[in-house]
């Protein structure tokens, strides 16, 4: 006779839960732990195909976002909790990608503590009065859960839309936040960021512990209303020396996604022409390292060692060329990576506006097709 128990899918106590820090009802605690890829492969546990997902995949090349935007400025969209919904899950309907990527961008926790910025099609974000001097750092204030009510109910709807399939919620890092707030825009050089770096180190380091709690305070939001793993963009962080790099900005990513240590979800960390920092980048607490396309993933993994995944990195470019030439590319991309303990398939940076959608379609094809890729 079997004795009367609580039905398997059905913790009795908070500590029966995987994840005992989050609910329930968390996808982490349901399908998404038990199952998903993308969380498997970002914990180096064997998955049935390789995982794909794409920067920048909500928005931009799709004609599907540009209809749904027309008319609603970018900054105004990621505050609606409908368009957020529907925008992220366009890529998934579309492609069957293996996570979806939360629509909104690395500025709007600034906006949503009162920053006066704004997004300017094509440039990015514009920042009002740049954050040049000390009493600057007085205009940051943390984020409260009551700054993100319309972001954190979309994340709420999200989850229960994805099901099986999991949310990557996301932050800018500190140095890159700091980069658009010092430059008051986009920069190739980083003249002034650097400037202010090197020439007012105290300022520096009180303005990005500053940029890493409310980093981190987002991603630890997102988390809790149900995104499955985030990813901390370091976009511009390539820009600095090794050394420069653990001086200046270490401690503050550190600082960023020790808020979410504690909830154990995946940490995803990325950044553009980061190949002499992929070992400092795994050690702010990361489980995945995001690796642009100038450096081959098996060599990533030699770098950052085999307790940890790595994400990336065909170049987005390359899904300019006939077919042929980017399945070949996309099979390098996956020979590459052929036996590494943990491995996403994703861009070496974000989709460019113009890639035909098409293109990424038969990419997400190839890399699930390639069943003798899966990791051990
Ligand atoms: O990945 C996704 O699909 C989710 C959406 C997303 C956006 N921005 C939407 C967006 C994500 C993850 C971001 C992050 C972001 N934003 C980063 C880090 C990622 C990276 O690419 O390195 C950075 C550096 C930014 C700052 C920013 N915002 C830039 C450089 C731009 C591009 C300006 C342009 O138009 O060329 C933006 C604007 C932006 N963010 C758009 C989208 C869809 C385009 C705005 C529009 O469609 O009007």
């Amino acid at each position: 006779m079997t004795t009367p128990g609580p039905l398997a899918d059905e913790p009795t106590q908070q500590t029966d839960l995987d994840y005992p820090l989050l609910d329930a009802t968390h996808p982490l605690n349901g399908s998404v732990g038990r199952s998903a890829p993308l969380i498997a492969a970002a914990l180096r546990r064997p998955v049935a195909h390789t995982p794909v997902w794409f920067m920048r995949q909500a928005g931009r090349s799709l004609p599907e976002y540009r209809k749904v935007r027309e008319g609603v400025p970018m900054l105004e969209s990621c505050f609606r909790t409908d368009l957020v919904t529907e925008i992220t899950l366009q890529p998934v309907r579309r492609y069957g990608v293996d996570a979806a990527i939360f629509f909104s961008d690395i500025v709007v926790p600034l906006k949503a503590i009162g920053v006066n910025l704004d997004i300017a099609p094509g440039v990015g974000p514009v920042v009002a009065e740049p954050f040049r001097r000390e009493t600057d750092v007085a205009r940051l204030r943390a984020l409260d859960e009551a700054d993100v009510l319309p972001i954190t109910a979309a994340v709420r709807d999200l989850v229960v839309e994805l099901g099986p399939t999991p949310l990557i919620g996301f932050a800018g890092a500190p140095f890159t936040l700091a980069s658009y707030l010092i430059e008051g825009g986009p920069s190739r050089d980083h003249a002034q960021t650097k400037a202010l770096m090197y020439g007012q180190p105290a300022v520096w380091h009180a303005l990005l512990g500053a940029l890493a709690d409310i980093a981190g305070q987002y991603l630890r939001l997102q988390v809790l209303a149900g995104a499955s793993a985030v990813q901390l963009f370091d976009s511009w962080v390539g820009a600095l020396a090794p050394r420069d790099y653990r001086e200046y900005v270490m401690p503050h990513s550190t600082r960023a996604l020790s808020h979410v240590a504690d909830l154990r979800v995946p940490r995803i960390h990325f950044g553009v022409g980061t190949g002499e920092l992929l070992a400092d980048m795994r050690d702010v607490g990361t489980d995945v390292v995001g690796v642009d396309f100038r450096v081959p993933l098996s060599e990533a993994a030699r770098r950052v060692g085999p307790n940890h995944s790595v994400q990336g990195n065909l170049d987005p470019a390359i899904l300019f060329a006939d077919i042929e030439t980017v399945e070949t590319q996309v099979r390098r991309v996956l020979d590459d990576a052929r036996g590494l303990p943990g491995h996403i398939f994703n861009l070496g940076h974000g989709v460019l506006p113009a890639t035909n959608p098409d293109v990424l379609a038969r990419v997400v094809e190839l890399v699930h097709e390639n069943e003798q890729h899966a990791q051990p």
